[in-house]
Parts: structure tokens; sequence; C-alpha cells
């Protein structure tokens, strides 16, 4: 649909950026913090490892100085569980008092925090004791947190995040501590959902009790799944990826109800995913304020028949485009690439109208008001003479807000954006290679190097966007685009 007048962003619209506790703070051991899922994760693994990262933990006051130079009126940020509760149980004062420091330094600057309490990093504790999110305990551990983090954090923060891509998580297991030995992906997969659909209701129950004007909601990934061709076998392909990764879970946590295919495609493979009449009474009584969604590329479906070999979706690992496999889910669908689509050298394909197909999709169904909590582009950076030039970035950043003023024309409620991310971190499955920030921080994935931060012309670029509450978007700057 075409607007014959574009809305202007909201006056108190959000303009953000976004990191993760365990991407940023490093100090792994430090003041009384123990080993998350992350933390042990990354020391096998080639690229990486949480040690240090971006130092963010100790040079927290720079960090938040570039911050306001950037105009954020908003950051979101996670807090690291094992900082709180370095073992899941006993709590560490030194921890609270990080962030108590960190929150009234944001506060200090008029940047309102946007707090996830979960983003990829329980205990290693717990994942012993219970295997993590597998284990029902977990719905009591994690909202011991939220409670103590409700308490703790109640003065400096409005807006709570529960749960950092749920629906997502499931899809790759080893982002959260892997499947145990001896249990089958699919039941891990609906025992997690679960657990984390009912931990995340349970957690909201507690703010509104413990704060009742603060704001709390979900998070999701969302990639929108487009049909491979209009035979009407691949659009119901899309229909399926749609509502398996994305509607299932957002169903149950913002409507308190499951998916009737959903549940019937499991009970025909002899697996009864359904949940109790208490538990989805528990989750109706605990609804969101608003959605939070993270949006970086859309994805393709197509029929798989059911006598198709499984394979399960794998990270590309080497920023050479083309090693993204592609999963096959027998019966339901298969992923392949967009033949319209640019894709960045990790083969996530670049597709800003998605995003106000997303934003009317999602609306259109809760009708509860969004934000996107992550959006970027991935890409190698290069710093010489003192500069980095990421002009590949601007232009999908300004394609994207662009985009996301459109679904405001079409009369979505955008509560705030949050590029992914303020500053260079480590990316999830490839180290430094691929950066997201406005801010470089100069190390790489073998050398710590000065860890000192830069500033990259997204960074300006941004800034202007802000200060212009988006308008500066209208009049783009041609060079910078170039
Ligand atoms: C999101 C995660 O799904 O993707 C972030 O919430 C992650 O933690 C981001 O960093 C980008 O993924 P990657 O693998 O490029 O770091």
């Amino acid at each position: 649909m075409d607007h014959l007048t574009i809305k202007p962003f909201p006056k108190d619209f959000l303009w953000g950026a976004a990191t993760a506790a365990y991407q940023v703070e490093g100090a792994y051991l430090e003041d009384g913090k123990g080993l998350s899922v992350q933390d042990s994760k990354n020391h096998s693994t080639r690229f990486h490892d949480t040690s240090v990262t971006s130092d963010h933990y100790h040079r927290f006051e720079e960090d938040v100085a570039l911050m306001k130079e950037l105009g954020l009126t908003s950051y979101r940020l996670s807090i690291s569980w094992t900082r709180i509760y370095p073992d899941g149980k006993n709590l560490n004062p030194q921890g609270i008092e990080f962030y108590r420091k960190l929150f009234a330094t944001l506060l200090r600057h008029n940047i309102k925090p946007l707090v996830t309490l979960y983003h990829f990093d329980h205990p290693q504790a717990l994942q012993d004791a219970y295997h993590g999110w597998y284990g029902e305990q977990m719905i009591d551990d994690f909202t011991t947190f939220a409670r103590t983090c409700f308490k703790e954090f109640g003065d400096y923060v409005e807006y709570f995040m529960t749960i950092c891509e749920s629906n997502n998580v499931v899809l790759y297991p080893d982002l959260i501590g892997g499947v145990p030995a001896g249990i089958e992906t699919e039941q891990w997969r609906f025992q997690v959902s679960r657990v984390m659909a009912l931990a995340n209701a349970q957690v909201i129950k507690c703010c509104r009790e413990i704060l009742p004007s603060a704001k709390i909601g979900p998070c999701i990934g969302y990639a929108i799944a487009y049909p491979a061709t209009c035979d009407p076998k691949d659009v119901m392909a899309a229909l399926n990826e749609d509502e398996f990764r994305t509607f299932y879970p957002l169903d149950l946590i913002c409507l308190g109800r499951q998916n009737p295919t959903v549940v019937n495609y499991f009970a025909e493979r002899g697996r009864d995913i359904r949940l109790t009449a208490e538990e989805l009474e528990l989750i109706k009584t605990a609804q969101p304020d608003f959605i939070a969604f993270n949006y970086y590329q859309s994805d393709v479906a197509k029929y798989c028949p059911e006598n198709t070999v499984e394979t399960q979706p794998e990270f590309n690992l080497e920023g050479k485009k083309g090693g993204y496999v592609y999963p096959q889910f027998p019966g339901l669908y298969a992923g392949s690439s967009n033949p319209y689509l640019e894709r960045s050298d990790w083969d996530w394909e670049i597709d800003p109208i998605g995003l106000r197909l997303a934003f009317r999709k999602l609306y259109d169904r809760y009708q509860l008001p969004l934000m996107v909590t992550e959006n970027g582009l991935g890409a190698y950076d290069y710093f010489e003479n003192g500069q980095i030039k990421d002009d590949y970035r601007i232009n999908y950043l300004q394609q994207h807000i662009m985009q996301m003023q459109l679904s405001i024309s079409d009369g979505v409620q955008v509560l705030g954006y949050y590029p992914w991310s303020f500053m260079d971190l480590m990316s999830t499955s490839n180290g430094y290679n691929k950066r997201y920030g406005f801010v470089y921080v100069d190390r790489d994935d073998n050398d710590l190097k000065t860890l000192n931060r830069y500033k990259k012309e997204s960074f300006y670029w941004y800034q202007k966007v802000v200060k212009s509450n988006g308008q500066y978007l209208q009049q783009p700057n041609k060079q910078e685009l170039a």
C-alpha cells in the first residue's frame, strides 16, 4: 500500500541501540560472577571467548558517554544472571552494585534502560543440575532472579523484556547449552518452549506485583517466511514456517492458546504437546504490555515432503557467501535462498520491506505495541587512517528505518527501535570478524589490541537520525549513501 503522507515518528519514540551482557561485558569471573553456559561454551570454539569481549564492564562510563554523544534516548542491555546469582542460587551483592552504577550513569545522561532479563546466559550450575531450560525448576530459579532484578533495579528501569528469542533458541539448541545426551531434539524443543512460556508468565506476574507501573514483554526473533513460488504447496510451507517458528510460541505467550495445527502435527507423530488448563490459565493472566522483536532478514520456505531426510539449520561460520545450511523439516517446509535479495557475507538476506511485513503481521495478530529490539548488518569493517567507512551499514539501517516509518503510517504502534549493536561485540556465531556496532572496538579474535573505541561513519549518521527524530531520513545525504 502506498501512502499519500508519511507519518512522523512519535515525539516520545525510543531511539536506542542494543547489546547483551556476555557479548560486551567481559570480566567473566570478576567480582563474584559465576560461569554461565556462554562462558563454558566459548572456551572451546575457535572464534572467541567471553573473558574480555569489549571490556564494557571496566569501560562502561566511557561507553555511556558515547551513547550520550550518539543521542540515544534508550539503551537495551541484558543483565548477566551469573553476576547476580553466580551459581543460580546464592545472591552476589557485587553484581547488583555493578548494574546500579550502570543504570545511574545512563539515567544521569537521560538514557532509559530497556532491560533483557535473559539473553542466552543462564548459570552453568543450573545446566549441570537439571539441563537448564529443559528442567521445570528453571521456572522458579528464573523467577527468583527476575524478582531480585525488579526489587533492586525497579527505581531505574521502566521497560523490561523477559527472554530473548525464545523461538530461535529452540531452533539452534547450541545457543543455550545444547540438547542433553539421550534426549530427542524435538522433545527438547517443545519442553524448552513450554518451560520458557511458563517462566515468561510467572515473571510477568511477579513484575506486576513488585513494579505495577513498569512495562514488560517478550522478545522474539522474526524472519518472516515467503513461499518459494506461488505453487500452493510452497505457500503452505511458508505458513507452516510462520506458524511453527513464530506464531506458535507468540500465540502461547500473548494469547494463552496453542496453535491447533502444531498440536496436531506432533500428536500424529506420537508427541502430546498440550499444556494443562491450569498452565494456560496462568499464561492468560500474565499478558505482556508490548512485543519486542528482532529482525535481520526474511526466509524462504518451499514444500518439503514427508519422506525427505531431515536436516537442521547451520550457521555460516566462514563469512563467505554460500556457507549457510538450510533446514529441511519433512512434512513442514525446507529453507531456500531468495533470488530477489542481496545477502551479507554470512548469507543473511537483506530485506527492508520484510520488516514492514513483519510489523503488519504481528500488529494485526496481537494488537500490542511493538518495538524492534535488534536490527543491523553484520559485516567486515576496516579500520583505516583512524576511520571506519561503513556506508553499507548506513544503507541497511536507512532502508529499514524508512520501512518502519511506513509501518507507523500503516497505523502500527511502534514504541522504539534498537539497532544491533551499539558497539562492536562478540558475535554469537562469528566472533569479532563480523561486526555490527556504531562504535568500533579495536580488537580481533586473536589479539586484544588496545580495546579503544572509535566512532564509525554510521555513528555520525545515526546521530543525525536521532537528533531529527527521523526527519533526516527524508533528506538523505547522497554522499553518505553512495
Ligand atoms: C540475535 C541475538 O539473534 O542475533 C544476538 O539476539 C546476536 O545475541 C545477533 O548477536 C546476531 O547474530 P550473530 O550470530 O551475527 O552474532
